[in-house]
């Protein structure tokens, strides 16, 4: 049956962030004229969307689309339950490390640091001077205080760094700053999400090229699925930013409940 064939599910815990980076969707789909509203999944609604498949799952990565992670309040609650369902699933979270304190972040680390697999996506775009500039509003000594207490609390971290023109310049100091600070991976990344308007500019030896390849399906090849903080099973992250909302299934419905309905038949993982 489709559902016992889901090994994986990404999760975007809410749709609220303090930041206000200027590529992120909820940015572009203009949160601040209230057009993305504030949304959280509960501990309670998570349990009622995945209780089916929880203890079947090799890993749940708290992400999304629309917000932060960590703006959640329930996202320990919910991380905690998962884990005594099912200690050995992975748990990866993206974010911007500028929410919360050091008590929290020290938190997350001891509920998940038994397996050296959960980790932690910090991205940081740049120093001190510089990370703000796309990380609107994520206050750098916050941010720096809240990995250290996580790292130094046993957590597995990730630095991940956009570069931009404007940071180009920094990325070999950013790798040793990761290293000296305990991070176990530093990687760089460039975005093609420039319009003719942006004063952002890519970074100076980025080469766009066309390149002709096959294409295979994330989803299907990984097995999973995603949960949008409004409580709707979508396909992937992709189809949520493209908001193809044939696919929406409406809150209360566990996923046991929504595997027969025809637009997912066409889904089904072989
Ligand atoms: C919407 S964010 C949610 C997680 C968290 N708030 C964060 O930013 O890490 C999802 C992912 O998009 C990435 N992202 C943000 N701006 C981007 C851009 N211009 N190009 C590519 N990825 C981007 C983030 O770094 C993050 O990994
Ligand atoms: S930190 Fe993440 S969710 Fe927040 S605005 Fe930036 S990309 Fe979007």
């Amino acid at each position: 049956m489709f559902v016992d064939k889901i090994k994986e599910i990404h999760v975007e815990p809410t749709t609220v962030c303090q930041a206000e980076c200027p590529m992120c969707p909820r940015t572009l789909q203009g949160y601040h004229l209230g057009k993305v509203p504030n949304k959280f999944l509960t501990l309670e609604n998570f349990q009622l969307k995945t209780e089916a498949i929880i203890n079947k799952l090799e890993k749940v990565l708290f992400c999304g689309v629309l917000g932060e992670p960590t703006a959640c309040g329930d996202l320990l609650n919910i991380i905690q339950w998962i884990l005594d369902n099912n200690p050995t699933c992975t748990i990866g979270i993206n974010s911007n490390g500028g929410l919360r304190d050091t008590t929290w972040w020290q938190n997350l680390a001891h509920i998940t640091k038994h397996n050296p697999y959960n980790y932690v996506v910090f991205s940081i775009d740049g120093l001190e001077d510089t990370n703000h500039i796309y990380r609107r509003n994520v206050n750098w000594n916050t941010l720096m205080n809240n990995a250290k207490a996580y790292i130094n609390s046993g957590g597995s971290a990730q630095w991940d760094m956009l570069v931009f023109k404007h940071n180009e310049h920094q990325i070999d100091i950013a790798k040793s700053l990761a290293s000296e600070l305990g991070f176990n991976f530093f990687r760089t990344k460039v975005t093609s999400r420039f319009s003719k308007n942006d004063w952002l500019q890519p970074p100076t030896d980025h080469i766009v090229e066309n390149i002709s390849t096959s294409f295979s399906c994330m989803a299907k090849d990984t097995a999973s699925l995603y949960l949008s903080a409004e409580g709707l099973w979508y396909p992937c992250c992709y189809t949520h930013t493209s908001k193809q909302t044939e696919f929406d299934i409406e809150w209360g419905k566990p996923i046991r409940d929504i595997s027969e309905q025809s637009l997912w038949i066409s889904l089904k993982l072989s």
